[in-house]
């Protein structure tokens, strides 16, 4: 079948926020409670189908551990899509929001679509939804709470984006 639109996604965020358990989630349906931090980068294909046409999304899933930050920056060129995640328990993670958005900014396009997301929704927060809507609404761009391990607003995510790109 002919695919209407191919559209590179890259998800970035500190290490253990959840990147991998939201692809996951979304590729596969499923939630591995023991999940290998990433090395590097990994590359995931799913195809959507996204108001009757077909859609496919090349995701790139980052490592968010320090020490991979330099191989990272070579992997923004061409996105279409950036999604950075923070983890909702965890303030640090949303405080580096900032430093992500920052460097997506000196190596992706300049109308490359940004999503924020704040992921484990399941769990007991430490950054409220409206602290957290409101730094999206300060950088301009949608936020999104989420649970890898629950299954909540994950797919939202990605039909978002989708659609969004479609209509650009
Ligand atoms: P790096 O690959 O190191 O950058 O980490 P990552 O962002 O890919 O995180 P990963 O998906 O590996 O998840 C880290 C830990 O958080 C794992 O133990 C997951 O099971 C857990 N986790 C991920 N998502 C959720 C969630 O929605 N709720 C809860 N409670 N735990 C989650
Ligand atoms: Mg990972």
């Amino acid at each position: 079948s002919d695919v209407n639109f191919k559209f590179k996604i890259v998800i970035v965020g500190d290490s253990s926020v959840g990147k991998s358990s939201i692809i996951r989630r979304f590729v596969s349906h499923e939630f591995p409670e023991v999940l290998k931090s990433t090395v590097g980068v990994d590359f995931i294909v799913q195809n959507l189908t996204v108001d009757g046409l077909s859609v496919k999304l090349q995701i790139w899933d980052t490592a968010g551990q320090e020490r991979f930050r330099t191989i990272i920056t070579g992997y923004y060129r061409g996105a279409d899509a950036v999604i950075f995640v923070f983890d909702k328990t965890l303030r640090d993670t949303f405080d580096h929001i900032d430093e992500w958005v920052y460097e997506v900014s000196q190596y992706a396009a300049e109308d490359v679509l940004r999503i924020l997301v704040g992921n484990k929704s399941d769990m007991q927060a430490d950054v409220s939804v409206s602290e957290a809507q409101n730094k999206a609404n300060l950088i301009g761009i949608q936020y999104i709470d989420t649970s890898a391990k629950s299954d909540i607003n994950v797919s939202c995510i990605f039909y978002s984006i989708a659609r969004e790109l479609i209509n650009k």
